[in-house]
Parts: C-alpha cells; structure tokens; sequence
C-alpha cells in the first residue's frame, strides 16, 4: 500500500457555537461549547487514516491531558506515531475557535509544543520520509522543519504535497522542491510574497506558482470549488452543495483526502474530485477531526 507522511500541528479545539463573531471589544452571549481534536497536521493525518491510507504522523504534543488524549486518539486511528513526541514542561498546542450561524469560522491557536517541532525532530523522521510516496506539510509549525521536510522528501523522490495553511512565506528553494500546492487564493498570494488584495485569476495565481517551479498547483475556492492545474493541464472541480454545519477542517479534509487519491493512482483532477466530496461531507457535521468521513460515505456521496 502506498505510505503517507504527514508532518504537522495537533491542537485541542476549544469551539464555541454562537449566532454571529463578536466584533472588537464586543462580548456575544449564547450558545455552546465543544472540546475536540483539531490542529491542520492531526486532521490531515485522522482524514488520511479514516480513508483507509497508510500514514505516519509526526507531530510534537505537551507532557499534559490533551496530549494523552491526541496520542491515544491517533493510535486508535490506525496511524504510526512512531515519531511523534511528548515534549516536557511544555503545554499542547490549543485552538480558540468561534463558529457562526453560517458555519464560517474565526481562530486563534497557542501552538505551544507545535514550536518544539524542529528540524531535529524532522531528520529523526527522515527514514520514514525517504520510504514514504508522500509526504504531506502545512505551516502550523516552525517553517524552518518545514523547509527541511521538504528537502529531504525531494532528494530521496517522495512527492512533495505542500498546504501552505495559515499563510507564510515559502522559500524559493522549498518551491521549487514542491510536486503540488493546495492554497487558497490568499494564501496563495502571500505564497507569492504579494499583498494580500492582489488577487488575480486562479489560472494567472497557478501561473505564477508554476513559474516558480511548482509542479502542480490545486487552488481551493470555497463554494465556487476548486481550480486543478496539474500535468494534464487546468481545469475546474465544482463544490458540492450541502447544508454547512461548521466548515473547521475541511481545508485539511479537502487536501488529505487529494493526498489518498493520488497516492492511489489517480489522476490531479480525479483526485481533487474526491478531495471536494469528501470536504463537502466534513462540513455538514461539527469540529474538525470528528466530521472527517470514512471512504465509505465519500464513495455513497456523488
Ligand atoms: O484547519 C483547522 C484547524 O486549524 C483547527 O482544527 C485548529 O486546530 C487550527 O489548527
């Protein structure tokens, strides 16, 4: 079976469900609470797994209750943790989120043993990356492991799958290093180093990347779907229609399940395809690792 690698953040979600986001200053009463597993790395990872892919997670949790809980919540996911760490004396990263009535989503996250990912704890999983078809990143930890992930996977031949979430700055080099990006369009511009209302189409934003010497570049749309331009050339996924509960996630739903596609085979649009299904399917529940669906409902869901 193909061998997934996906080096990232875990978090504690801490969500509060509320009719609209407070503005600055401002406190909104009601509402509900809900604790889950969340970080881009963890969903990423628990997405991958849940869809029956091999795949490793490295990740750094804190010597503290919810890193127990996100440890034992990857093992019981089928994942090899092999390399992930408990860091002492640090707390686990946590995300503040706040939910609306239009299932949108506003984030703070204290990354807290997400920073103690350094390069060293990357190059003590470099067998795995080396052995692995793909290794998968995004930008919740420090982008110097970032970086050096990314090295290491494209001199040993593992494709390079590159989630530059929350928008930071890549290096030229990692680009170049890059097999596929999957931003949205603003991380896509601040990718570019460009200000952040200099959008231009998806295709000329593609065209810049690829210049840079991305091999492919997967731009997320949100309701608008998604804008492929791969090998085969550039084409559009439409988003699939369904009632938005909480639409913490479905980014890394989006791209973890892209992942398991092509490492099966498929094609960039095929695979975007079941990327958008699957991510259609993660909104209509809430909290971001609990709403990953398993192949079975993506499969059900045309
Ligand atoms: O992409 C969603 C994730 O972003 C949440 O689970 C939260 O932990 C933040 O990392």
């Amino acid at each position: 079976m193909a061998k997934i690698v996906i080096i990232g953040s875990s978090n504690t979600d801490m969500v509060a469900k509320t009719k609209r986001m407070p503005g600055p200053g401002e406190t909104v009463v009601g509402g509900t609470f809900g604790m889950v597993a969340g970080g881009k790395g963890a969903n990423q990872a628990v997405c991958a797994a849940r869809l029956g892919c091999d795949t490793a997670f490295v990740c750094c949790v804190g010597d503290d209750v919810f890193g127990e809980k996100a440890l034992a919540g990857f093992k019981a996911e089928g994942l090899d943790i092999s390399r992930a760490k408990t860091v002492k004396g640090v707390s686990s990263g946590v995300a503040l989120i706040i939910v609306d009535e239009g299932a949108e989503n506003s984030i703070v996250v204290a990354p807290g043993a997400n920073d103690a990912l350094t390069p060293e704890v990357v190059d003590e999983a470099a067998d795995l990356i080396k052995e692995a078809d793909i290794l998968l990143v995004q930008f919740e930890i420090p982008m110097e492991s970032v970086e050096r992930a990314i090295e290491i996977a494209h001199e040993a031949g593992t494709k390079v799958v590159v989630n530059p979430a929350p928008a930071n700055v890549l290096s030229k080099k990692a680009l170049s290093m890059t097999d596929v990006i999957v931003p949205n369009q603003y991380e896509a511009v601040q990718i570019l180093g460009k200000d952040k209302d200099s959008l231009t189409s998806p295709a000329d934003t593609a065209a810049e990347l690829k210049a840079l010497g991305v091999g492919a570049v997967v731009i997320t749309l949100g309701s608008k779907g998604v804008f492929v331009s791969g090998p085969e050339g550039d084409a559009s996924v439409p988003a699939r229609k369904v009632k938005a509960v909480d639409t913490t996630g479905a980014g890394d739903c989006f791209t973890a399940s892209m992942v398991c596609a092509l490492s099966e085979g498929k094609s960039l649009k095929e695979a975007a395809d079941f990327g958008v299904r699957a991510s259609a399917l993660s909104v209509t529940e809430f909290g971001a690792q609990p709403s990953m669906p398993t192949r079975k409902e993506v499969e059900d869901f045309l």
